[in-house]
This record gives structure tokens, sequence and C-alpha cells, in this order.
């Protein structure tokens, strides 16, 4: 670990200075005036940790189990940050060797600039990767198929459905920049250029909501999951919920797995922290299916507060990319054990030798938060 960086805010500061501007700006940007975007990391600031103490704690166990696949981690890694790669072109690749070596899994976004197969056979190179797909749905039904049927080959262990993009967000930044991919660079998941987003007529606007608009199905509805559901014979995740009711119908249409997400802020601005509601989806749940959750995680405290609000794991997005802009594999392997090694520190110090005694009243949420 570096002696400069000690927190994930060092990493960003750093990627800040050597990414180009609208790079930077497409990775750190929330949707409109960015409320959520701020609420999702000042949520954690809102619970407070009531460790336990005289306990005796001489080793931790951070050992899960998760979709079929033992980690050692509960705290997975890329929560699919789509056109990820842009200063490391193969830093999917990197990203996953850096995700085995440090015991945690990898959800690569269908929308990454290496292949669900390149990253795949980097990540297998030695014994322990675990891959899982973030699938968008295509208007081209067959071409959304393949995917998931390429990643099922692969060897990937789950298919993570977003079901919040119909249309994407109103990222300011991005629209002022006129966003698109640098000219070496494409959505390697995709033959067709218009579909790999390398060229095509983008106008004024963020060219990834023009490529939204032209290629994603805006009219998906529940039965959708029924549909991806008889096509695949991995576990589907939804990918996007954000109350108890939808989560009791996620539960009702018989997913594997409920991801609480905003979307890291970049979808509609407003929308509560993820933290927020994850309570209400676990007690919606009633355990009949894992609850995850992304957006706002930092550090490895933030870790503990969603697993004793009972997330079975977390996602972290943009500080892995942080991670990966400052010094590629490098970068995101120190990211990772940072978090880690927080999350330990953490656990020690609240009194919980292994995730199994994290549990609910291991936190408290504050009632007044204006002075904060
Ligand atoms: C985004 C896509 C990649 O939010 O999920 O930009």
């Amino acid at each position: 670990m570096s002696g400069q960086r000690v927190c994930v805010e060092d990493f960003e500061k750093e990627a800040k200075k050597v990414l180009p501007k609208a790079v930077y700006d497409y990775y750190r940007s929330g949707a409109d005036e960015q409320n959520t975007l701020a609420d999702n990391v000042a949520a954690f600031k809102r619970y407070r940790l009531l460790p336990q103490t005289l306990y005796i704690i001489s080793c931790i166990h951070l050992i899960i189990s998760f979709l079929t696949s033992p980690l050692i981690l509960p705290l997975y890694c890329v929560g699919s940050t789509g056109i990820d790669f842009m200063r490391y072109p193969d830093g999917g690749q990197a990203t996953g060797r850096s995700c085995r070596a440090v015991g945690t899994g990898m959800m690569l976004s269908s929308w990454a600039t290496s292949t669900i197969e390149e990253v795949m056979s980097a990540m297998t190179a030695s014994p322990g990767g675990v891959l899982w797909l973030q699938l968008y749905i295509y208007k081209d039904r067959e071409l959304t198929l393949s995917l998931v049927h390429r990643a099922e080959e692969a060897g990937y262990k789950a298919i993570f459905v977003t079901v919040d993009t119909p249309y994407l967000g109103r990222r300011w930044d991005d629209m002022r920049n006129r966003f698109k991919l640098p000219s070496h660079l494409s959505m390697s998941n995709f033959s067709s250029a218009s579909l790999a987003f390398s060229e095509g007529n983008y106008g004024n606007d963020s060219g990834l909501a023009v490529y939204v608009a032209k290629a994603i199905d805006p009219t998906l509805c529940w039965d959708d999951i029924t549909w991806l559901k008889k096509h695949t014979h991995l576990p589907v995740i939804v990918k996007g919920v954000l109350n108890g009711e939808d989560a009791v119908q996620a539960v009702n249409y018989g997913v594997d797995g409920i991801l609480v997400s905003n979307h890291g802020a970049r979808q509609l601005d407003g929308v509560p922290a993820t933290l927020d509601v994850l309570e209400e989806v676990v007690k919606a749940v009633q355990g009949r299916c894992d609850v995850y959750l992304d957006g706002g995680v930092r550090r490895g405290t933030d870790v503990l507060k969603a697993l004793a609000l009972g997330a079975k794991a977390v996602f972290i997005g943009r500080p892995v990319l942080w991670g990966l802009a400052c010094q590629g594999q490098q970068g995101v392997t120190e990211v990772l054990e940072l978090i880690k090694e927080e999350l330990r520190l953490a656990m020690a110090l609240s009194g919980c030798r292994s995730v199994s005694e994290v549990s609910r009243s291991l936190v408290r949420r504050l009632e007044f938060t204006s002075r904060m």
C-alpha cells in the first residue's frame, strides 16, 4: 500500500489528476443536481456503530458463501461500471485478477471494454475467480440472450439484470462534454460498431444517452424476468430495486437475489440513498432471497453498516475505477485490500469475529443530521 494513499478519497484525488476531464466527469457524475449522489455517501454517516467490548478477538473471519461460491470478502467488485476501463483498455482483466487475488468476485458490465471471455480467461488463469455478468435488456432480444449464453459458456455464476435504465439519466457533465468513447475503445462485447458505441451520430447530447434510447428496451416489465429466467440456468438477480413493494414483486417472480441500487445515483436524482431503503427491502423479502447493496460504499465501516442492516454483501464501483486509474491492477488491489483491512479492523473493534456475528443491534440511525 502506498504511504500516500490511506483512504478511497486519496485514490479519487489522484485519479482526477491523471484521467482526461471528460472521463473523470463520466465516472464521477450523478444525475441532475446530484442530490442522491451526495446522499448515498452521507447516508452511511447517519448510522452510528455500537460496539460490544471485552470480546476475545484473535481472528476475524470474512468468509461467506454467495451465489454458490465461497469468497473471503463480503464485498464485491466491480459493481458493474460500464465503459469502465478508459485509461487501461485491458482494465477488465486487471480488475478480475485483483478480485481473484483479494478473494472477492467481480460483476462485469455488459458494456465493459473487455469481453466476457477475456475477463474470464484472466480470472481463471489461476483458481479462485468468480464472475457475474451485469445485463441490459436490449430491444433485440436475440442479442440479449447471446450475452447470457456467452456468460454461461464462459463459466459466469450469475446474471445481474439492470431494471432502472429504460432511458439514461441526465448527467449534466456528460451532456456538456458530449460524452462518447475515446476512438481506441469500444464496448467489446458487441460486433457491430453502432452497438459497440464506437461510432454513430450522437448529436449534441451525451452519446451514451442517445445509445440507450436507440438500443435498450424501455418497455421492460416483470414478465421479462420470467422470460430471462426461462432462458438461463444461472441465478438471476435484479439490480435497481429501491422499495419493499418491488422487492416482494421480485421475489414473487422468482429472482435469486435483489441488488438495492440507484445506479450510483446516475439515473433518477431525488431517490433515496440506498442505505436508507435497505432495511425496508430486507424486511419485505423475509429471507426468501439474498439482498445486496451498492451506492456510496467508500470504506470498511460502510460495509459493516450495510451488513448490519441486512445486506448479504455490498458492491463497490467508483473506488475500483479510481484504483485502476491510479495504478492499473496494482491500484485496484490496493483499493480492495484497503477496504478489506478497514472492514477487518472495524469488525474487531466492534466485537464481531465473523460476518455471522454482525447483527442489527450494531447500528443506530441518528435522528438529527443537521449538524453533521
Ligand atoms: C452508466 C452505465 C454504464 O451509468 O451503467 O453510465
